[in-house]
């Protein structure tokens, strides 16, 4: 695989041409992590959601916010249909089992199209950061949408950011832009706290693991760029479901085998910061 093809595009590397840029950190929390991964579909927006009903149950207080502007999931995947309440200046995130919520679905309805440019996107974002009553909180997750655009620069650039998690699928083609990923964040010194391979694998009737995707490309990603290989999560129609219905796995079933990977690794990211 060429080098070539996971480079930055030259508009990006302008873009992060380095400037003094002033950091600002998310009020009433502690540490802010990213989900990203460049690729559309691999199931970040799964997985940020599972993640913080993770932490939770971890006993870790926990923001959970839709950087989506596009393409918002968290309504559907954790059920929302209220509006933040606006005490004119500030925005109420709704709590949703135990979690502070805030996306952009909550302020226009499904239907709408978001038709914004670079710079509302941008300004979205600021909105979310600085001007949501957070409160008390250990971590915020963010949900990424894919790409390695304005949302991820604005919050590389201008937010104080903990750290972030690449999400994959273990096909190469996701890798591709996986990597493109990494190297924005470590170019943007974003700390990348390591990989996940999503979909990695199936279990049979038979309890047998099929790796149907391919094997080990995420972990030989991990190790080219020296990150660590966090989990992999096994593609299992229940999943995906208990998403759909607004419920995710780690809140439906805590017991199931997915859950458990996902408090493993809320444990894991516990000990790294608190
Ligand atoms: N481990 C899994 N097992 C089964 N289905 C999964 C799994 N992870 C994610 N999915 C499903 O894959 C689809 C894509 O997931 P998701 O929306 O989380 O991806 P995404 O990376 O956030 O997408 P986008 O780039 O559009 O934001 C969803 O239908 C989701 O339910
Ligand atoms: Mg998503």
């Amino acid at each position: 695989m060429s080098d070539k093809k996971t480079e930055l595009s030259d508009a990006m590397k302008k873009k992060m041409e380095p400037k003094t840029f002033k950091k600002n950190p998310i009020l009433g929390t502690k540490f802010t992590i990213a989900i990203s991964s460049a690729k559309g579909g691999v199931g970040k927006s799964t997985f940020a959601t599972n993640l913080a009903l993770a932490l939770t149950k971890s006993n870790c207080k926990v923001g959970l916010l839709d950087a989506d502007i596009y393409g918002p999931s968290i309504p559907k995947m954790f059920n929302i249909n209220e509006k933040p309440k606006s005490d004119g200046q500030k925005l109420e995130p709704i709590i949703k089992y135990d979690i502070q919520c805030m996306s952009i679905g909550f302020l226009t309805d499904e239907q709408t199209p978001m038709i914004w440019r670079g710079p509302m996107v941008t300004s979205a974002i600021k909105t979310f950061t600085q001007k949501v009553s957070w409160k008390d909180l250990d971590f915020i997750i963010v949900d990424m949408p894919p790409g390695t655009g304005d949302t991820q620069l604005t919050f590389s650039q201008e937010i104080k950011m903990d750290g972030a998690i690449i999400v994959s699928t273990p096909q190469e083609v996701a890798l591709l832009d996986v990597k493109r990923g990494i190297r924005m964040f470590d170019k943007l010194g974003v700390k990348v706290l390591g990989l996940i391979d999503n979909m990695s694998y199936f279990v049979g009737d038979d309890k047998k693991k099929y790796k149907i995707f391919g094997e080990g490309n995420v972990k030989k990603t991990a190790e080219e760029f020296k990150k660590d290989f966090l989990a992999e999560i096994p593609i299992d129609p229940l999943v995906g479901n208990s998403g759909d219905e607004g419920k995710p796995i780690v809140e439906s079933d805590p017991n199931h085998l997915v859950s458990k990977i996902y408090l493993d690794l809320a444990n894991k990211i516990k000990s790294i910061y608190l």
